[in-house]
């Protein structure tokens, strides 16, 4: 089995390395983050809710095959193999172009450490030709090789999702793409040695980074289009669950669920890689606005039922971008918060995943609620943003006021809302009985 680096011990990167480490390799952990570290070193694990993930830690540190280092050339010297999982970070202020200073340094991290021969694997979603053009490069300048030649590079996109990650590793295919054949060989080699899942080679780097970008648009885009269909739906007077239902029933067809929008490092993100260096993209950019625009859809449903959100209190459940993680990047909560304040409204947040800094930090102006519901004010309306498991034992009646709930994610159970004497609004449910009309 090779010896292992994994640059980056992240949401991503910690359970990648962790799983190399279970089936066997020997696995060393590079980050800049000296707690994250020493927690991996002894044997704990920094990240939550990441099912399998501690136990796997533990027995994998107690049993030599993982340990960790903030020195990233030493880890990569001790290495055949370096995986690389740090984020491209990107701005929304500049049209979400990335910011490679955190790749970058990495880069020069591997350039300082490797030794002729390593095999080089880049798992961050990168824009289409990043992998030959400015990253590899970086590492040939700084040590000195020839990529492809003296050292091998691939891009592998990492496909998974927080909480489940494990089981996705696990699950899906590896799709692998070099910088020339023998890259992709030495790559699909280690993979198959590595772990147990079915591998994907594809023509060359720029086809695997096209494929995890893909991914992302095909997503952003059937969203959209649920949205928009949602919200068609519901301005006829149909419930729009029942319309997806009856016509999934016909084998060719996947409609997505509407809802409030799309949040985390991926979905809202990665299309910008497609728009901002490619053509055409006229559906990816309208798919963008759609599903940002489902915040201020929400607020002007609640406005329809209240007549006006001026002055009102509005309660938002779930800070996160998806129910059970805690990962406010880009959560449709920031845009929703924000929405129901350019109406008026003062924002309360409920949300026992993050604490009432991090709340007043990602939402500012946005009021944490305590997650004992103690202090409350009377509350116009409550939006369910993100349904954690936590939400599922509120009782509405523990609400004060809130004559209304507006389920942003379809995830309710209606009844009980209704029985608690409230109103029930969603996102494509009818705004009014088209069979009382008819
Ligand atoms: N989070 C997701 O849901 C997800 C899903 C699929 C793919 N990805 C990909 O994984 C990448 C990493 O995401 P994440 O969620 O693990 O990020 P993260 O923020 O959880 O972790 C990144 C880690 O990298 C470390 N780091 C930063 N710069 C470094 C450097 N120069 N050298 C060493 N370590 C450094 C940080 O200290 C941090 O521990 C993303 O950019 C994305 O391309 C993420």
């Amino acid at each position: 089995m090779a010896n292992i680096c994994v640059i980056g011990m992240g949401k991503m990167g910690l359970p990648v390395a962790a799983l190399f480490a279970a089936c066997g390799s020997t696995v060393v952990g590079a980050d800049i983050n000296a707690e994250v570290v020493a927690a991996i070193n002894a044997g704990t694990c920094p990240i939550d809710n990441e099912p399998g993930l501690a136990e796997m830690i533990s027995e994998t540190v107690t049993t030599g095959r993982l340990r960790a280092t903030t020195d990233t050339p030493e880890a990569v010297r001790a290495s055949d193999v370096v995986v690389v999982l740090v984020p491209l970070l990107v701005d929304p202020r500049n049209q979400y172009e990335p910011t490679y200073r955190a790749l970058e340094s990495a880069m020069d991290g591997i350039g300082r450490g490797i030794r002729p021969g390593t095999l080089v694997i880049l798992e961050t979603t990168l824009p289409v030709g990043d992998t030959r053009n400015r990253l590899g490069p970086i590492i040939e300048q700084v040590s000195g090789l020839r990529a492809g030649e003296d050292f091998l590079l691939v891009f592998s996109p990492e496909r998974v999702q927080s909480n489940q990650v494990i089981r996705n590793l696990l699950e899906y295919p590896k799709v692998v793409g070099g910088v020339n054949q023998r890259s992709t060989d030495a790559a699909v080699a280690f993979y198959q040695e590595a772990l147990t899942t079915n591998i994907i080679a594809v023509a060359n780097a720029e086809t695997a980074e096209f494929a995890k970008i893909a991914e992302c648009v095909y997503r952003d885009v059937n969203i959209a289009l649920a949205n928009e269909m949602a919200i068609s739906a519901a301005s006829v007077g149909v419930d729009f669950n029942d319309v997806i239902m009856a016509a999934n029933s016909e084998p060719l067809s996947h409609i997505h669920k509407p809802g409030l929008g799309v949040g985390g490092h991926c979905i809202p993100v990665y299309p910008y890689f497609m728009i901002n260096r490619q053509e055409p993209t006229v559906l990816a950019q309208q798919a963008r606005k759609i599903n940002d625009g489902m915040a201020d859809y929400a607020t002007d449903l609640l406005r329809g039922e209240l007549g006006s959100l001026d002055g009102q209190n509005v309660l938002v459940l779930g800070l996160s971008y998806r129910a059970n993680v805690k990962e406010p990047t880009f959560s449709s909560a920031i845009l929703l918060v924000q929405s129901l304040q350019r109406a008026g409204a003062q924002v309360y947040l409920l949300d026992p995943l993050f604490t009432a800094e991090e709340i007043a930090r990602y939402t500012p102006g946005a009021l944490a609620v305590n997650p004992d519901l103690s202090g409350l004010p009377k509350f116009a309306a409550a939006i369910v943003q993100a349904w954690h498991n936590d939400f599922r034992s509120l009782s509405w009646r523990d609400l004060p006021g809130t004559p209304i709930v507006l389920d942003g994610r379809n995830a309710v159970n209606r009844a009980e809302v209704e029985a608690a004497g409230l109103r029930y609004v969603a996102i494509g449910v009818a705004e009014r009985n088209v069979a009382a009309s008819v």
